[in-house]
């Protein structure tokens, strides 16, 4: 049944050779479809779960870091701390690439709440059940400038898969701003989660790396609050906030030694998530010539949405 609605769809190779797929106007890898429209069959929401929503490259190791901690910091002292030696993606895992890989089904019933998962997924993409119940999703983006050259990078790493070899960076590029991407694309991606969050700012929180990045602090305060575990005032005074945004650093994450060798699945290396953690890095690669299209670009999608970027 699936192989014949795949057998229907728009499909072509990615910039990184990877196979994609046109499914509802989003491209998606091949290789993710599956397990997609399972999630979407199956996935059933709890009203406690956090989702944690995010395009590839835009902070989502860093996300599931902080909500891991924050969810479970009376679990777990921070000095016995999961995340010293499990790759993030391990404790949070994606619903299309870990839950729903092999399984259309699998019981996920006898998870402890709060089960903490992530997508790619568009917005008009989810489950039912992430929209219908009163389970909250984290958004996180980043200026489309840095996380296509994350992308690039990533893809150089990993080699699963693949169709055919990737193309040169001006044709990735130009391919980025047609919106043919893994999960793109890119404007439709952020400007659904965005709406979604003007609509319903208790159901979705809208974050941008380049915020985290300039203020953690006041940052993993609003994730806190919003995912219903504030900090009280004596964790305050303890320097509990400062304790999870270091342990969730890119410093410290990047030199944990599970971080720096080994493998999710066989397929991704467990370094290849971490990189430089910087805003700005495109300068090194791209045009000021290419900033500029994705600029105007920018100006044209994000009109009249109050939606804005710092490059
Ligand atoms: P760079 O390639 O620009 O360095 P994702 O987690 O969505 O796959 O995104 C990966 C990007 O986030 C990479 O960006 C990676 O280095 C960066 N990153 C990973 N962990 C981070 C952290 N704890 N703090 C800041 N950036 C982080």
């Amino acid at each position: 049944e699936f192989q014949e609605l795949l057998r229907t769809l728009e499909q072509r190779v990615n910039w990184d050779g990877l196979p994609l797929v046109k499914y509802c106007g989003c491209w998606l890898l091949v290789m993710l479809f599956r397990p997609i429209i399972a999630a979407q069959n199956h996935f059933k929401a709890k009203d406690t779960d956090i989702i944690l929503t995010t395009m590839p490259k835009s902070g989502t190791t860093w996300l599931k870091a902080l909500t891991f901690s924050i969810a479970n910091r009376n679990v777990f002292p921070i000095d016995q701390s999961p995340l010293l030696t499990s790759n993030p993606h391990m404790l949070v895992p994606f619903l299309e690439l870990n839950i729903y890989k092999e399984q259309d089904n699998p019981d996920l019933e006898t998870i402890p709440s709060p089960r903490i998962f992530s997508t790619h997924m568009h917005f008009k993409m989810l489950p039912d059940s992430i929209r219908e119940t009163d389970c909250r999703i984290i958004y996180i983006c980043r200026n489309p400038l840095d996380q296509l050259v994350s992308h690039i990078h990533f893809s150089s790493q990993n080699n699963f898969g693949k169709d055919a070899d990737p193309v040169a960076i001006d044709e990735a590029f130009d391919m980025f701003c047609q919106g043919i991407n893994s999960f793109g694309p890119f404007w439709d991606h952020v400007l659904g989660y965005w709406n979604a969050h003007l609509e319903n700012p208790g159901k979705v929180l809208f974050l941008k790396y380049e915020d985290l990045k300039e203020d953690i602090t006041s940052q993993v305060k609003k994730i806190a609050e919003f995912m219903g575990f504030p900090f009280s005032l004596e964790e305050e005074e303890q320097g509990m906030i400062d304790q999870i945004s270091g342990l969730c650093s890119f410093e410290s994450l990047s030199n944990l030694t599970v971080n720096k060798r080994g493998d999710i699945n066989g397929i991704l290396k467990n370094s290849s998530f971490f990189r430089k953690g910087q805003v700005g890095d495109w300068t090194n690669y791209l045009t000021p010539a290419m900033a500029e299209r994705i600029k105007k670009l920018m100006d044209s999608k994000f009109e009249g949405s109050g939606l804005m970027f710092n490059t």
